[in-house]
């Protein structure tokens, strides 16, 4: 899996590039106090204040540097070169310590020294790019220290079983489970251009790079919730919190979702309610 791990880094520095492209001065933002953490994931967390926290597969920084600003100390790790590099120049410019760490998971957590984390957090739309969850789980069930907590908030699985065609929201043929590998050979898109302000943190919407192509392929793994879910127990963590929502905050999925405030994304009108998110809270 590993050349699959280094295509999807040089797909997300391209991508990085162009998402950052769109977000206007994040450290103006970070360093007024502004933070992109979403009620959810706060919930989950409950107290930062000195927590040693994990964030894996932290992009840019801007959730990780909102982490900081409540208190938690900071390590951010994402495989993308662009996606650390912006990391650490957004947390110099906002003034708000954090350690940024270039790496693919795997290796982060096989290296990391064990017992030393209160939290480990992940979210939005990190484990669609994970190739083996059981090997993942093992290594936050490592990293955590006795009585600390994996926290996790994802978009709903369920989102890869269906999919939009001719106006309707139908079941999608693909297999969806078991890490079925799913390649774009279109790689890592600009979501962030597609989601327009919807997916900002009251900045307002740049333009940035325009009609982005992305030069290098990606690759997908499709997980089941009992995939996450027996993945983390079977890890020996206990799984204190599970929870649902049916509506997505700040993604767009289908056409005509409906905006309904705080940067939450409801399904169409007409098509079936499903839960559009996942949380999950497990101690060790
Ligand atoms: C959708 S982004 C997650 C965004 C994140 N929730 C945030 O706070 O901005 C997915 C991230 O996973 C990273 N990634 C993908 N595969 C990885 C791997 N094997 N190891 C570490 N990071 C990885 C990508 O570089 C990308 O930054």
């Amino acid at each position: 899996m590993r050349e699959l791990h280094e295509q999807n880094r040089r797909s997300w520095n391209h991508a990085t590039v162009a998402h950052n492209s769109h977000k206007g001065d994040q450290a103006a933002f970070l360093r007024g106090g502004g933070s992109t953490l979403f009620p959810e994931e706060l919930e989950l967390l409950g107290d930062l204040a000195g927590r040693r926290l994990v964030h894996l597969q932290c992009n840019a920084g801007q959730d990780s540097l909102s982490l900081a600003a409540r208190g938690a100390t900071v390590t951010g790790v994402d495989i993308s070169d662009q996606a650390i590099a912006f990391a650490a120049r957004l947390s110099a410019d906002a003034g708000i310590p954090a350690t940024f760490v270039r790496a693919d998971v795997y290796d982060w957590l096989a290296a990391a020294p064990p017992a030393t984390a209160d939290l480990v957090f992940s979210s939005y739309g990190a484990l669609c790019w994970l190739s083996d969850l059981r090997t993942w789980a093992r290594g936050i069930a490592g990293v955590l220290a006795p009585g600390g907590r994996l926290v996790l908030v994802e978009f709903h699985p369920l989102l890869d079983l269906v999919e939009a065609r001719d106006g309707a929201i139908v079941l999608s043929p693909a297999p969806a489970s078991g890490g079925a590998h799913r390649p774009w050979d279109s790689g890592v898109r600009d979501y962030v251009a597609d989601s327009g302000a919807g997916l900002l943190h009251g900045a307002t919407y740049q333009p940035g790079v325009v009609d982005f192509a992305n030069p290098e392929a990606c690759h997908e793994f499709l997980w089941t919730v009992a995939d996450v879910v027996d993945a983390i127990a079977s890890a020996g963590l206990v799984i204190e919190r599970v929870r649902e929502w049916p509506y997505a905050n700040g993604c767009t999925f289908f056409p005509g979702m409906v905006d309904l405030g705080d940067r939450r994304w409801g399904m169409p009108p007409g098509a079936p309610v499903i839960p559009l998110m996942l949380g999950l809270a497990a101690r060790r």
